[in-house]
């Protein structure tokens, strides 16, 4: 059985969509604060309404199912509010992330399967970024994510005393794949599901909600910035490409894999000037846009040395498309209105 918290969310939901289909036996936890019961495929598949860092709750769940794995993902991931809401990223990020990997520890869950983000490594000095990349955080939302991998790390270590000792084991067996994602965008391939949250800030989804006429314009935040066009440069990675990286994550741990941190992404960066030409080009006219100041917290230029997801957990990416990102996510915008979301 897979514990996934966060699971009504966007990429929880593509990502128990992945394993449903795979027909994995799943329980779910998500608080719906910016998750919803329709993105859960089947009623079949219980889904706890609550705190993911909330003990009784987590206790209650690992005793009632036989759950192996966990697959992290509930989280607050607004770069720019967390620079101005740090508590919020703190405490929803990091405490609740900790009390989890607590109760897996407890619990003697097997795998845990974190959700970790590129904003680990703030601007770094070179790109393409591996995982050796130093980490440099600039906001809040980072650091509240590399506080949690270092706690993973550390709470995981052969040296530390195993929290297991409380119950029946003395062994700490619990080992963890840490999925840092770059820019994840664009919706299910096919139809049916995709980022619904009111108020979203990423690019693409902003981009398409300009696109359907929920917005008036697309503001884009910066044109100054040491690169070749003077907008940020991201590596955008499509939802189900990323969803299928968890499955093959789950599986290296399950066949014995060694715990590791796996970047996902592309390998490709594309300008904020690039992606608007692209959705420009899937909706056949120009987007409104204005140029206005920088966001606080943006990294410069940032993309991915994918190698080590690819090597290590053989994934090969199906939808490396940024006109087929720019279309799904389009697709899935007019899908919200038609179907009332
Ligand atoms: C960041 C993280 C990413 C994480 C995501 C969660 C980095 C490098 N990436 O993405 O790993 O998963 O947060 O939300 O930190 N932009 C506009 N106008 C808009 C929206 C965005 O110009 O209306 C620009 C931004 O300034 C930025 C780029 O588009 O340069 C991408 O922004 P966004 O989609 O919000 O994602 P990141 O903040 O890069």
């Amino acid at each position: 059985m897979i514990l996934i918290t966060g699971a009504a969310g966007y990429i929880g939901s593509h990502t128990l969509h992945n394993l449903y289909q795979k027909k994995r036996k799943i329980v779910a936890i998500d608080n719906l604060y910016s998750g919803f019961k329709w993105a859960i495929p089947d009623t079949s598949i219980d889904l706890y309404i609550g705190n993911c860092g909330d003990p009784e709750l987590l206790q209650f769940i690992f005793k009632k199912y036989k759950v192996e794995s966990v697959i992290h993902f509930a989280a607050h991931l607004e770069v720019e509010e967390s620079t101005r809401l740090p508590i919020k990223y703190y405490k929803n990020n990091f405490f609740n992330s900790l009390s989890l990997i607590e109760q897996c520890l407890k619990h003697d869950i097997n795998q845990f399967i974190f959700s970790s983000t590129c904003a680990v490594y703030g601007t770094p000095e070179k790109i393409p970024v591996s995982e050796s990349t130093p980490v440099n955080p600039l906001t809040s939302y980072g650091k509240s994510k590399l506080a949690t991998e270092w706690a993973l790390q550390d709470l995981t270590s052969s040296t530390a005393t195993p929290l297991s000792l409380f119950t029946e084991n003395s062994v700490n067996k619990l080992k963890f794949a840490i999925l840092r994602y770059f820019n994840v965008a664009g919706a299910k391939v096919g139809g049916g599901l995709g980022q619904s949250t009111p108020n979203a800030t990423q690019l693409i989804k902003v981009a398409s909600e300009v696109a359907v006429g929920k917005r008036s314009h697309l503001k884009i935040f910066g044109s100054d910035y040491p690169t070749p066009d003077g907008t940020c440069v991201r590596d955008y990675i499509h939802v189900d490409d990323l969803a299928e990286a968890h499955s093959l994550a789950l599986e290296y741990l399950e066949s014995g894999g060694a715990s590791g941190i796996f970047n996902c992404g592309y390998g490709q960066g594309f300008s904020v000037n690039e992606v608007v030409s692209s959705m420009n080009k899937v909706i056949k006219r120009e987007l409104p846009v204005e140029y206005v100041s920088r966001r606080a917290g943006d990294a410069i230029s940032i993309f991915a040395d994918p190698s080590r997801v690819k090597n290590t957990l053989g994934w090969k990416p199906k939808y490396q498309d940024i006109d087929l990102i720019c279309k799904t996510q389009y697709e899935w915008e007019k899908e919200i209105i038609s179907r009332g979301l």
